[in-house]
């Protein structure tokens, strides 16, 4: 996971939710904009006049929250706030420019007033103001509680289809998704597999299992991802031995650095997506370990890491503490060529 975050493009995260809803509301899966009926209507020179504001706010931040922590400028602010009317729009492709009509919008002109107000003065995630993210060939589903998919592990799923291209049998297998999030790299790969084989997807967090379950019908894909609820391999007792894939993207920043993260994942997105415990490795050690247990004999595993340290320290562990339960281990660059992803295969 990089540290920023644009529509295809973000920053790192701790929970502290600036939301005034209550619990039980946040549990309940949001439906993004785009999918929402277009109940509210508008005249096009009342959103032309919200456009001037919000446009007014967005040059106002200029590069302020960019030298700040990296955040974005005023020319992702502006993007944002187009891609926030076409989402807002019933067609999305219509021209607020032309003359005085009446227009359809899926979310009321109040609404869009406050949602740009929580973007720029409350730094909210644009992801959870439209309430999705675009990645890979999905668009799911996101809300505060749930960590926004990053561009880099999307790599996770291209690794799993070329392994499942290269030997047939995992993908008729069991895959476990573990820390689903969204529901992101279960619902790629619950894709790739189609109905030859079936993923089980877990999370601790009850948002983040309530939105995957929502992704997941979204897609259609019930009779192939099972969600499940609880702290890591718990959820997958009495499944030992049987899996073909075990791949996560686990919580791995040190501690340490999530003071220091951009203000959209620092303040908005949850700690327990982000904090690896002091030195970041927690998690993955305890992954590393589990994976020795529930994979079968040839079961291919992927995990993300922070990049190169946290790789090499992986491969170590392996080699060392698991000693000769793996074989083929792997450090693999993502897009900007930093070791981020540890693979390997039980023997
Ligand atoms: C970095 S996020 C990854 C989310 C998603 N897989 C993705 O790549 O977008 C880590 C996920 O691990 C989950 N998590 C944290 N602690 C956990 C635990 N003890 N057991 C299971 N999941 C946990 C978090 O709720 C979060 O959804």
């Amino acid at each position: 996971m990089k540290l920023g975050l644009t529509r295809a493009c973000f920053g790192c995260r701790p929970i502290c939710y600036t939301t005034s809803l209550p619990s039980s509301t946040l549990n309940k899966p949001q439906i993004p904009i785009f999918l929402r009926p277009p109940a509210y209507s508008a005249t096009s020179l009342d959103l032309r006049k919200w456009h001037e504001w919000a446009k007014g706010l967005a040059v106002s931040v200029g590069s302020s929250f960019a030298d700040a922590d990296n955040g974005p400028d005023t020319n992702l602010l502006c993007r944002e706030l187009n891609w926030l009317l076409q989402d807002s729009l019933e067609d999305p492709k219509h021209d607020i420019r032309q003359s005085n009509e009446s227009l359809m919008l899926r979310t009321s002109l109040d609404d869009l007033y406050h949602l740009w107000k929580q973007r720029i003065e409350q730094r909210r995630p644009f992801q959870y103001i439209v309430g999705c993210e675009h990645w890979r060939d999905l668009v799911l589903s996101v809300q505060e509680g749930v960590l926004i998919p990053r561009p880099e592990t999307e790599l996770i799923v291209d690794m799993a289809f070329d392994e499942i291209s290269k030997n047939e049998s995992l993908g008729q297998g069991l895959w476990a998704d573990m820390g689903t999030g969204s529901g992101a790299l279960a619902i790629g790969i619950g894709r790739t597999l189609g109905t030859r084989g079936r993923v089980i997807a877990t999370d601790l967090s009850p948002v983040a299992v309530s939105v995957t379950t929502y992704n997941v019908s979204r897609y259609g894909l019930q009779d192939v991802i099972e969600v499940k609820q609880g702290s890591w391999f718990e959820p997958l007792k009495g499944f030992e031995g049987k899996f073909a894939g075990i791949v996560s993207n686990p919580p791995y920043i040190p501690s340490e650095h999530i003071p220091k993260l951009q203000a959209e994942v620092g303040r908005h997105e949850p700690t327990l997506a982000l904090d690896g415990g002091v030195g970041g490795m927690d998690y993955l050690i305890h992954l590393c370990s589990g994976a020795a247990t529930m994979l079968r004999g040839g079961g291919f595993f992927m995990f993300e890491t922070n990049g190169e340290e946290q790789c090499k320290l992986i491969i170590d562990f392996m080699k060392n503490e698991l000693a000769g339960r793996f074989c083929n281990l792997n450090a693999v660059p993502d897009f900007s060529d930093i070791q981020r992803f540890v693979t390997g295969v039980r023997r």
